[in-house]
């Protein structure tokens, strides 16, 4: 378990019958899921733990295998696992089609009609567990601009900076929503030149641009892991785009909650945000995926304060 933060005093004790769900990733002890989910969990009632572990991307294939057999109820996946797991779910829900990466797996079994059932919803009988990939980034970055940094995307000019599992979903997602020129950066080139050109043939109305901007922007978007380790060098070339021609600017990263880009925004007079706001809004809909009910959001936010503002250092 990677959370050092006491677990939430309504949670009952571990027993025999405790079900499990989990965060996947490399590295994964800065995340606060683990806070979050087990905050929320102990407010449904529910006798499952939320850990977190350390999975090396070359034995992803045989984690989720093993937490197949485990009977766990579900995973989260984070950096860098997004995009490698579309090629391993048993089944795609439309969301990973659609916005081209996993960050959520549900496990289930599809009943004698064929229909759906998670493992954390009941009994389906005696077919075998499946895994089904889904993501809830992409939904989730939106409804945090939105709230956090108080911008509408639609019609927006945005520098989105990385293009992995998080950028990918987040460049198709606003993309989907209506932006008006979209730039793209990544320390990978080609990846990026492979995402414009997606974009351009699923959303022709959409400007895609690969580079900085010659002009003023609505929104910067880090989707990179730049921020995540003290020393990381800004995911920004300040001398290729000054960070005072955004209006907002907003870091996927969300430890340290003040990461060096947002520090740098808030100097310049920017708006800023870090990524707490999507954590939360991704991992509600992941819970109401696994347990079939509305996720307690004040109680997840609230455990995500505490854990970011008042936890670990
Ligand atoms: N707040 C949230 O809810 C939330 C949700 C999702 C993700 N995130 C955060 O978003 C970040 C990306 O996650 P992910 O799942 O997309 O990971 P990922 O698939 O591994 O992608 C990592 C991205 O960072 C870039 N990158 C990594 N190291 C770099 C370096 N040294 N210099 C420049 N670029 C570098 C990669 O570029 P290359 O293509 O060149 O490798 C790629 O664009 C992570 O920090 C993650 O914690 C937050």
């Amino acid at each position: 378990m990677q959370s050092m933060s006491s677990p939430p005093a309504c949670q009952g004790p571990l027993t025999a019958a405790t079900r499990l769900c989990a965060v996947l990733g490399a590295p994964v002890r800065h995340s606060a899921s683990p806070a979050m989910h087990n905050a929320a969990l102990g407010a449904l009632g529910l006798d499952w733990r939320y850990v977190g572990c350390e999975v090396d991307p070359l034995h992803l294939r045989e984690a989720i295998e093993g937490a197949r057999h485990l009977g766990f109820i579900g995973l989260n996946l984070t950096v860098p696992h997004k995009l490698i797991a579309v090629e391993l779910m048993d089944e795609l829900d439309g969301s990973a089609v659609e916005w081209g990466a996993v960050n959520t797996v549900v496990f289930g079994r599809r009943n004698p009609s064929g229909d759906w059932v998670p493992v954390g919803q009941g009994d389906a009988g005696g077919s075998p567990v499946l895994s089904r990939g889904y993501n809830t980034d992409a939904d989730a970055i939106i409804r945090s601009l939105n709230e956090d940094l108080e911008i509408e995307p639609r019609s927006a000019r945005v520098l989105l900076l990385g293009a992995g599992g998080a950028g990918r979903a987040a460049a198709l997602r606003l993309a989907a929503e209506g932006v008006s020129v979209l730039w793209l950066v990544n320390r990978t080139r080609e990846r990026a030149e492979a995402l414009a050109a997606e974009i351009e043939i699923r959303f022709p109305n959409v400007e895609v641009r690969i580079g900085y901007p010659d002009t003023d922007v609505e929104i910067v978007l880090n989707a990179t892991s730049l921020g995540l380790k003290p020393g990381d060098h800004l995911p920004l070339d300040l001398n290729q785009f000054a960070i005072d021609r955004a209006d907002g600017v907003y870091d996927m990263v969300y430890r340290p909650a003040e990461t060096p880009l947002l520090c740098e925004a808030r100097r310049a007079g920017c708006r800023a945000s870090n990524g707490l706001g999507m954590l939360l809004y991704q991992g509600a809909a992941a819970l109401e995926l696994w347990s079939g009910r509305p996720a307690p959001v004040a109680v997840m936010r609230e455990a995500l304060q505490r854990e970011i503002h008042g936890g670990i250092p």
